[in-house]
């Protein structure tokens, strides 16, 4: 089996924890060892999926030297605390996002996993997604051309949170994507958020990101919003691709559009848009599969926690220009 020798754990059998409960156990059955949660009744949930050690106690996890993958989906306040125990246990770590609400946390989670050969990774699952790959392979080929303009609309009449603002709600992701897409770091970062719920928490935030080399980017998210949109555009001058992850049918498309320069004068192209298929893979079962590989081969998994630091300081600094 591929990955036999991995022993895994999931901390925190909430509402995302259990998705990643089933697809471990899915890829590793019994050598998903435990789920463990704070509150006892997530026994049930968790018993319900397998043959899997339920316990209240993370020294019960930390303390089983078999054990060397831990994934932990506790509320992020408790990642940092969580994350340190686990990579001072001497455990590979996959956290949820975002990694630390803190980037000096989040730094110094990433400076013990380096000095320990420990694996650090964030769950950026939509790095894992058949359409994210796809566009960054048609990005690499040259198939876009140079790439120019990214947007995200990331919208919902959604669930209303008291500890975090719509930004680190649902930003996280789309900074990631758009971190992988253009990987670089962006020189300046705009800001600007709307609050009409809740004191002093943003309902809908716009991030504007100026990358090197004239690249441009926006983020639009909202939990007060008619209707769910998950949108992603990326402008190249020699094509375009959409990304609709809400859409049944038809999420990622190729636009053959744009203009280009004869003699001085903008020319346009504007051909039919082309429905390109990807692999029929889980983002969360490859992101797993992700994680286990870089211990099992020793590499440097894509989302590592240095990707998830970036994010971060960008997270923080559109946050506090949000709250101006
Ligand atoms: N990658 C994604 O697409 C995605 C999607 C949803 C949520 N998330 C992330 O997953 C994390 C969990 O979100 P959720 O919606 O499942 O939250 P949740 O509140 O539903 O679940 C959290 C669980 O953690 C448990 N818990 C709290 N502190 C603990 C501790 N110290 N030790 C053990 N258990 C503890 C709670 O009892 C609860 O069962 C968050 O960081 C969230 O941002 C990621």
């Amino acid at each position: 089996m591929a990955f036999e020798n991995i022993h895994a754990a999931v901390v925190g059998c909430g509402r995302w924890g259990m998705n990643h409960v089933k697809t471990a156990y899915s890829l590793l059955g019994p050598r998903l060892k435990y789920a463990c949660d704070a509150f006892p009744s997530a026994e049930e949930k968790v018993k319900a999926v397998g043959d899997i050690s339920f316990t209240t106690n993370l020294d019960d996890v930390l303390s089983d030297a078999t054990i060397n993958a831990v994934i932990i989906a506790t509320p992020a306040e408790t990642h940092y605390e969580v994350a340190l125990r686990c990579l001072k246990a001497g455990k590979n770590v996959l956290v949820e996002k975002p990694i630390t609400l803190v980037s000096e946390e989040a730094a110094e989670l990433h400076t013990v996993a380096v000095q320990n050969n420990l694996k650090l990774m964030v769950g950026h699952v939509l790095l894992y997604h058949p359409a994210i790959i796809k566009i960054k392979e048609d990005l690499n080929s040259g198939r876009l051309g140079k790439l120019q303009y990214i947007y995200c609309n990331r919208l919902n009449l959604g669930t209303v949170r008291s500890e975090e603002n719509i930004l680190w709600s649902f930003a996280p992701h789309d900074i990631s994507i758009i971190q992988y897409l253009t990987e670089s770091n962006p020189e300046s970062i705009e800001a600007f958020g709307a609050r009409f719920l809740q004191r002093n928490i943003e309902d809908s935030t716009i991030t504007y990101l100026n990358y090197p080399d004239n690249v441009h980017a926006h983020i639009f998210v909202s939990w007060l919003h008619p209707f769910k949109e998950q949108r992603l555009v990326v402008i190249g001058d020699k094509g375009m691709y959409s990304f609709e992850d809400t859409l049944k049918e038809g999420k990622l498309k190729f636009y053959p559009k744009g203009f280009t320069n004869v003699n001085g004068e903008l020319q346009k192209f504007d051909g039919e848009f082309e429905v390109v298929q990807t692999e029929a893979k889980q983002p969360l079962t490859e992101e797993q599969m992700h994680f286990y590989n870089s211990i099992l081969n020793n590499t440097k998994p894509l989302t590592d926690g240095l990707h998830a630091l970036e994010v971060l300081k960008i997270l923080e600094e559109a946050g506090k220009k949000t709250q101006r």
